[in-house]
């Protein structure tokens, strides 16, 4: 077998993208329930209150709150070994800041951890996960603050210190190197600067997403530090969005340009998670961009205190650089890049490249020498569900496929690979348009666009097929 025995089969969601119950049993409102719905053509709007008449496609997702019972005897029923799932930290904390915990919010992810163990599914649970609480931007401006760091240290001690003994797998931010790009100042550290209406066009400055990843860094470095004081089985991991980017062409300005990018989007937070100090390149960039970065005595003792266990990463789609502004771009999630001749996309544009996996795998596992785990992958589609409620989505099966089989070539390769939670393994709602009509699950949702929907669960034809690749630990694919 090429997999190790105790390989971490599983699939991977966030609570703002399915839970619902966006203001049930105390929660407080998270940056992701001020989005509005959107699409491929059409930016969400962020908006400062909540409008009567506007759809908001986190306050009900599809419901998990209240269905987590049914939907994780679903996944056991495929196999799972791990799941994967965020805290909604405003369910925990719906100030961010409050004094005391809600006691029904830290109860709710106790019995969805208790139902996992029930049938021997290992829980895997980002601590952040795009849902930074909203009443933290309209105090703090998100992580632009430096009082981030306590609060949200705060927040890790608490659910450490309640779920000690029940998981052993953590995450601290979800693909924390998005706030090197525009988009992620919203998303990712809830930074909303003025004159901010549109997700994909937000007002961006630059000084305040770095000093902002700043913060997290030292936060992130404090949890590790924390989880292992707490209970020393703890395994804390980091979580990057990578997408490789090759060299347009080899025209050495290309193969510079790409090197460049690999590093900014690539490796600068993995780089500072796994080694633990900031690396070099970052100098040039910073001082070219005006960037300077406020630290406090300690910081950089606390970053080197606080290394991650375990490194681990999206891939969906990989792109390409140049210097050559006539190519032709290619879109994705909070990237683009320059379009690969050789690739085939999504309906949204995003570049399909199983290889791109073997090779990412390789070049971190190169790098940093540490287990990697690949927490999200999958292939964002259309289905349709047929008249006899079957949706045949060989699409979904021959991506995933392609990808698994690409694994097997990093692990002969010589990577250290020990788990794989494909995306949206129940469909949820898109983070980066909020539609529902783009769906990754092994699970339909009768969920629709306008709203409407029974939010009944169906198999779909990779349910079946996804079971039996855990069942042959991905001999049978
Ligand atoms: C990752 C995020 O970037 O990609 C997920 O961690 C997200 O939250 C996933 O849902 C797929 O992106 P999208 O935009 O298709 O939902």
């Amino acid at each position: 077998m090429t997999f190790r025995k105790d390989f971490l089969w599983g699939g991977a969601t966030a609570a703002n993208q399915f839970e619902g119950a966006w203001n049930i049993d105390g929660k407080g409102p998270s940056c992701s329930d001020m989005c509005t719905g959107g699409s491929h053509t059409k930016s969400k709007r962020i908006t400062r209150e909540i409008e009567e008449g506007t759809f908001y496609p986190s306050h009900e997702a599809i419901d998990f709150y209240h269905r987590y019972k049914e939907d994780i005897a679903l996944f056991a029923e495929m196999g799972f070994k791990v799941f994967r799932f965020s805290i909604g930290w405003s369910r925990i904390f719906p100030n961010g800041d409050d004094a005391i915990p809600n006691e029904l919010g830290l109860k709710f992810y106790e019995n969805v951890i208790d139902e996992c163990l029930k049938y021997g599914i290992e829980p895997l649970i980002t601590i952040s996960h795009y849902e930074v609480p909203f009443a933290l931007t309209q105090k703090y401006n998100g992580w632009a603050s430096r009082e981030m760091i306590d609060i949200f240290t705060r927040y890790c001690e608490v659910i450490f210190k309640r779920y000690k003994g029940k998981v052993k797998y953590w995450l601290t931010f979800n693909e924390i190197n998005s706030a090197t790009m525009p988009m992620g100042g919203f998303l990712s550290q809830g930074i909303l600067n003025e004159g901010t209406t549109d997700f994909t066009n937000q007002v961006d400055i630059p000084q305040l997403r770095f000093q902002g990843l700043h913060h997290q860094f030292v936060a992130s470095a404090k949890a590790v530090k924390l989880a292992h004081e707490i209970d020393p089985n703890y395994k804390v991991g980091c979580m990057i969005l990578y997408a490789t980017t090759y060299p347009y062409t080899c025209n050495p300005n290309d193969v510079i340009e790409a090197q460049k990018q690999n590093r900014i989007m690539n490796y600068f937070c993995g780089d500072v998670q796994v080694g633990g100090e900031y690396p070099t390149y970052m100098n040039r960039y910073f001082k070219e961009n005006n960037i300077t970065i406020k630290m406090e005595d300690g910081d950089l003792k606390t970053l080197k205190e606080g290394c991650v266990d375990f490194y681990t990463f999206s891939y969906y789609m990989s792109t390409c650089a140049t210097t050559n502004k006539e190519v032709a771009n290619s879109s994705g999630n909070i990237l683009g890049g320059a379009k690969n001749p050789y690739l085939k996309a999504s309906d949204w544009g995003w570049q399909i490249d199983p290889k791109g996996l073997r090779y990412s795998l390789n070049e971190i596992y190169d790098r940093y020498q540490i287990p990697l785990m690949v927490v999200e992958n999958g292939l964002g589609a259309y289905d349709k569900k047929e008249a006899d409620g079957s949706v045949n989505d060989d699409y979904r099966i021959d991506y995933l496929r392609a990808h698994i089989e690409q694994m097997k070539e990093a692990v002969e390769d010589g990577v250290d690979l020990i788990g794989y939670t494909p995306w949206g393994c129940i469909d949820l709602v898109s983070a980066s348009t909020g539609e529902m009509a783009k769906r990754y699950g092994f699970i339909y949702v009768d969920k629709y666009d306008d709203g409407s929907g029974d939010l009944s669960r169906s198999r779909k034809k990779s349910f079946y097929w996804y079971k039996k690749v855990i069942e042959s630990n991905g001999e049978v694919l």
